[in-house]
């Protein structure tokens, strides 16, 4: 979602912002916009689309060295260019980027800035119109500045600049994520340390309710009431290499690669000294001492839940409840009395998850964050983390993080077990390799899964999947893969639920993707193939070695059933992604989508 980058130093602060909102382009975004400082004032560039489109705007001979910059997600008003941000104060005076949403603007606008002409729809201009307000009652910037954020209801992340004050860019945040990074004779703002990782790898965290300011010789941090506040910076362990794209033609196509790596890296990162599988003694103990585990995500993360939920039942013997993180804050069900619960995200920003670990929280409960990002809010805010160790996802489409979230919660059901004197009945460790190795022979099948996509989805308006038991839960990923990049319409459906509704949709051609992974149901999908064929559909069958029928679009190699949504997986994200080429669709920014989801 937004994105907001800031900079204070000696280089040209054009450039250094446009290349840092670039590196927060995989957020997604509809407009953009840069503002910078210099003896004249501030000078605005915004432009709605890509940073590409707003490079055309910037005036390069501009010349400045202090800046902020942003790319929008939009909320409030459309995605055009005057609702594009920085917005300005109506004199012009003060410069605002916001990411986050406001709840109570309406009212502000209503109690405080009745007599004021708002220039956008958006929730963000009665923050620096606020500002400026209280700024023309006699009140210094930084006064201003904290009594507006007092007043604020919300989520944000905010960087101000003042055309009166040189050098100094006011920063603060609450529930949205926002760093300030350090180097040598200058500082910087991101979102995301990814942004700025090419000027420093030093970084310091802000916590709610703080602003911060940034000068290009230092940083003070304070809390709203003006009690300074001391941090030490910790080190972004980003390498560059995980954030470029090398060779390849998208992130996406980078990040499905990957994934064989991502496996094995996972399992080298929880076993011991002795090669044994292990987690923090603290998190099973949270576990084994729960009557019943909520897993609480969102999305991609939600079905890697699903999965999880079997894992961790079928190893551990606990119950688990799988939610949707949007409904759960408001639709809560009856608790037990020593429930644990688990997010799993892979951002550890989504905001639908964080708003129940707030709630879950207050009720006194243990949480357990799964996440690729250490440091994130969900991994701060919880009582322990797991760690994903899948390296930056960039691509929107979540593909390595779903992967490394099945093999983290398979080691943590595993561990869990053993730990409650469980036999599993199988070596997870051996298992994992073979599974990284047949991850790798279908990353490496690319040929068959373009024509397997053209065959089936060059130009259809929608498709099914459908499968039992694990491959239900996989065929819910493959048709979230197919419509949030290649715009398809795609649903997945439990074989066995299809006439009790479903098989209406099916028509002469339609596309069905059956997946047939699971030896004790293979018969019944079979026969749902059958019911589906009978009406005209066009199936695509990927079956499991061992399970495979003549006729059969695709065979997986042999693994363990119970690990088999970890391969089976790899052609829905294939196949999606040769749909969406196919189609010439944005694979790696799809329309309407952010990467980190940031508002409820
Ligand atoms: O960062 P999170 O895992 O919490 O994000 C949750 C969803 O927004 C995310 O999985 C989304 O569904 C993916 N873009 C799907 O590919």
């Amino acid at each position: 979602m937004c994105g907001i980058v800031g900079y204070i130093g000696e280089q040209d602060a054009k450039e250094v912002l446009l290349k840092g909102l670039e590196r927060l382009e995989y957020r997604g975004y509809d407009s953009a916009g840069i503002a910078v400082r210099n003896d004249e004032g501030v000078t605005v560039f915004k432009e709605k689309g890509r940073i590409a489109d707003l490079r055309g705007a910037v005036d390069y001979a501009v010349e400045a060295s202090t800046g902020i910059g942003h790319t929008r997600w939009a909320t409030h008003g459309k995605p055009n260019k005057v609702n594009a941000h920085p917005h300005q104060s109506t004199a012009e005076r003060f410069t605002l980027v916001h990411n986050g949403v406001i709840e109570n603007y309406h009212h502000i606008q209503r109690d405080y800035l009745a007599d004021v002409e708002m220039q956008s729809d958006t929730d963000t201009e009665i923050i620096v119109q606020l500002i400026a307000k209280f700024a023309g009652e006699g009140m210094t910037t930084k006064e201003a500045f904290c009594k507006s954020l007092t007043l604020l209801e919300g989520s944000y992340a905010i960087a101000l600049l003042d055309a009166e004050e040189a050098e100094t860019i006011y920063v603060a945040k609450n529930k949205s994520p926002l760093l300030v990074g350090l180097g040598e004779r200058f500082n910087v703002i991101a979102s995301d340390a990814m942004a700025m990782l090419q000027l420093t790898d030093q970084f310091v965290e802000l916590m709610d309710k703080e602003i911060v300011i940034v000068r290009k010789d230092g940083v003070e941090i304070e809390t709203l009431a003006g009690e300074g506040m001391r941090r030490e910076p910790f080190t972004a362990e980003i390498d560059m290499s995980d954030i470029e794209k090398g060779t390849y033609p998208h992130y996406m196509l980078k990040e499905i690669d990957e994934q064989p790596a991502v496996v094995r890296k996972i399992v080298q990162a929880y076993q011991d000294d002795n090669d044994q599988l292990t987690i923090d003694p603290a998190i099973l103990d949270a576990l084994n001492s729960a009557d019943r585990l909520h897993i609480i995500a969102a999305g991609t993360s939600y079905h890697a839940g699903l999965i999880g939920k079997e894992y961790l039942e079928k190893m551990t013997g606990i119950p688990v409840e799988v939610h949707i993180s949007s409904e759960f804050g408001y639709n809560m069900p009856l608790l037990s009395e020593k429930p644990l619960f688990i997010f799993i995200s892979q951002s550890g920003e989504t905001a639908d998850s964080r708003q129940v670990l707030v709630k879950i929280k207050e009720l006194g409960h243990a949480s357990l964050t799964i996440t690729n990002v250490g440091g994130s809010t969900l991994s701060r805010e919880a009582d322990h983390t797991l760690l994903l160790h899948a390296g930056p996802e960039i691509a929107v489409a979540s593909t390595k993080a779903y992967t490394a979230q099945l093999a983290v919660l398979a080691i943590l059901a595993g561990v869990a077990a053993k730990a409650r004197g469980k036999d599993i009945g199988f070596d997870l460790v051996q298992e994992l390799g073979i599974v990284a190795n047949a991850i790798q022979s279908q990353v490496d099948a690319k040929e068959e899964m373009e024509a397997i996509a053209h065959q089936y989805l060059a130009t259809t308006r929608n498709c099914f999947f459908i499968g039992r038991v694990f491959d239900y839960f996989v065929g819910l990923e493959g048709a979230l893969k197919l419509k949030e990049i290649s715009y398809i319409q795609a649903e997945g459906f439990a074989g066995g639920e299809l006439k009790h509704g479903t098989i209406a949709l099916i028509e002469e051609g339609t596309p069905v993707i059956a997946l047939a992974t699971q030896e004790a149901v293979n018969l019944n999908i079979r026969g749902n193939v059958k019911e589906v064929a009978a009406r005209g559909a066009n199936p695509c069958i990927i079956s499991m070695e061992g399970l495979q029928e003549q006729g059969d679009a695709h065979v997986l190699p042999k693994v363990n059933e119970m690990l088999s949504p970890l391969v089976s997986v790899i052609p829905m994200q294939l196949i999606s992604y040769y749909a969406a080429l196919h189609r010439d669709c944005d694979v790696d920014k799809p329309r309407n989508l952010a990467k980190s989801v940031t508002v409820e």
